[in-house]
């Protein structure tokens, strides 16, 4: 009878803590087009099936009349399941109990199972939703998101931290999820910024509204804070679980490899993609989709800095980084935002063991005010850095520009690339032909009958020496020229034989890349 009884009571509680913050809160999340916490973790989770820590939990506090409102759970929920078969560790903060505002006990309970994340080699994602610090518990609330914090920056580079932001992130809870390596937003219902419009007015006499301040669209395109961008809450789920599918569970796991039977490798379409002319633009996701595994491209900061594209792909099953110029935009020049943009997504691979594909096709460095006072020597130093320090294997293709110092930034042989390939249109200099021209022929140049024909040939002269491959191949800083169509074959076989790589780094407590 006892028994009965306890069952009853814990019956009791599992309903209390289900219902959240009640029908009617429920009602008005769905009303902003927003899911409730449990349903978003049933979304997530593998059958919708979720094992929850920490459901009874609730605040100690009895100021401001928090004594008269306890909810179980303290307005996050946490724990572990399984998406696609894996283990993986979540929370996701229930907006409405108190805003899903962080307070003690709700930053204890994600605390928990960050470290749990962290101990076993979990992957975690957090699905953020919250007005923030919860305002009545004061300085413990401050304390519990730097407890986060702390935990976010022991975690970096062991597992993988996804953050998905499902309706407000302000103030100092924004710095959460940028520590972590994903972020996404969702258009029209998630913001992030560290001081909200109101402040804004006061301080800067700006009028602008939180979507345009911190919306999804802005981070997207304008900031690169997050990385997607999705059109509603199922569709960012769904876009978190695929990019799970090419990450390991953390640092010491091997890189993803799915079955894969070999067939004809070769893909003659690549050969048609270069146009005849070089100051003709191209897509270089033809290029991309020429070499990975059908419908195997997962672009991650798709809309920013989109001169420079990146991505996780598959080649014979294996999880690979994509880096690739972008011909199509700005001719597929380095600047500030492309530089880091590369710099970031070329050190999640390094620190996650996921082999790097290089696709160059860069004029060069973008000139200018802006970019000089925005950093480009440092923006530039950290992709460089990032490639440097690389210890995975790391292949290069050139399909056409690599001019300047781009040309040894972008994964070239001397800063310890494994394996350099370029396509017979492939031009590798200092400069192009006609600037080159212009500078070491001047003198001849100017005192010609026909100044702007003796250009035109000394320019021609330029480009027969220096605006093809084999140059730097004679000097084995492109270990081959192939054909585009045996690309994928080529970077096959590649990947397979530097499986094994391993690199000694020296001793050092750590680098110091230009933040
Ligand atoms: C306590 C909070 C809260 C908070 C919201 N609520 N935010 N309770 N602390 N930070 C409560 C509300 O009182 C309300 O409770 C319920 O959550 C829903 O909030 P509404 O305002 O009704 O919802 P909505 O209109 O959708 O507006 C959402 C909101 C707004 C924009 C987030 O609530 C808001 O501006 N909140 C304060 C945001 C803020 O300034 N947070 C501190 C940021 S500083 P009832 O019971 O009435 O339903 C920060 C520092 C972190 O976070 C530092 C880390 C280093």
């Amino acid at each position: 009878m006892a028994n009965k009884k306890s069952f009853e009571k814990l019956e009791s509680l599992r309903k209390e803590a289900n219902q959240g913050g009640g029908e009617k809160r429920i009602k008005s999340q769905h009303d902003k087009g927003k899911l409730t916490a449990r349903e978003r973790l049933e979304l997530l989770f593998d059958n919708g099936i979720f094992e929850e820590i920490g459901q009874l939990v609730t605040h100690q506090s009895t100021l401001f009349g928090l004594d008269k409102k306890r909810f179980l759970g303290d307005g996050v929920i946490t724990g572990f399941g399984k998406v696609d078969g894996r283990l993986i560790y979540a929370y996701a903060q229930d907006f409405t109990i108190l805003g899903g505002s962080l307070a003690e006990a709700h930053a204890k309970k994600i605390c928990r199972i960050m470290d749990l994340a962290l101990q076993n080699g979990v992957p975690i994602i957090g699905l953020n939703d919250s007005g923030g610090a919860r305002i009545q518990e004061g300085v413990v609330s401050l304390g519990g998101y730097a407890d986060i914090f702390f935990r976010n920056t022991k975690a970096s580079g062991v597992i993988p931290q996804l953050s998905l932001i499902l309706g407000p992130c302000a103030g100092g809870a924004v710095y959460s999820p940028a520590l972590t390596d994903f972020v996404g937003m969702v258009e029209g219902s998630s913001y992030m910024f560290v001081t909200g419009p109101n402040v804004v007015k006061t301080v800067t006499h700006e009028d602008v509204s939180s979507e345009d301040l911190g919306g999804a669209q802005t981070h997207a395109v304008k900031s690169g804070v997050t990385h997607f961008s999705y059109k509603d809450e199922p569709s960012a789920i769904i876009g978190f679980k695929k990019l799970l599918s090419y990450l390991p569970q953390n640092c010491e796991d091997p890189v993803s490899l799915l079955d894969y039977d070999s067939i004809n490798e070769i893909r003659p379409e690549l050969n048609r993609i270069i146009p005849s002319s070089s100051e003709k633009s191209y897509d270089i996701r033809d290029v991309i989709f020429g070499i990975v595994d059908s419908d195997s491209f997962f672009e991650v900061h798709k809309d920013f800095a989109e001169n420079m594209v990146v991505g996780f792909s598959r080649i014979a099953g294996r999880s690979i980084g994509v880096i690739a110029n972008q011909p199509l935009h700005l001719a597929g020049v380095l600047d500030n935002h492309a530089s880091r943009k590369g710099a970031r997504f070329v050190r999640f691979c390094d620190a996650f063991n996921i082999p790097l594909l290089v696709l160059e096709d860069v004029p060069g460095f973008l000139p200018g005010t802006d970019q000089e006072w925005n950093g480009i020597i440092s923006n530039g130093a950290k992709l460089l850095y990032a490639f440097s320090e690389a210890t995975v294997p790391r292949i290069t293709v050139i399909t056409r520009k690599a001019y300047g110092g781009a040309y040894d930034v972008m994964n070239s042989k001397h800063i310890g690339a494994d394996m350099n390939y370029a396509w017979p249109s492939a031009e590798i200099a200092v400069m192009g032909s006609k600037g080159a021209a212009e500078i070491i022929f001047k003198n001849e140049i100017s005192n010609s009958k026909d100044p702007q024909s003796t250009w035109l040939d000394k320019e021609k002269e330029y480009a027969l020496e220096f605006a093809n491959p084999y140059k730097a191949a004679s000097r084995g800083f492109v270990d081959e020229v192939i054909e585009p169509s045996a690309t994928r074959i080529k970077l096959i076989k590649a990947f397979d034989i530097l499986e094994n790589k391993v690199i000694d780094s020296p001793k050092r407590k750590h680098g110091n890349i230009p933040l």
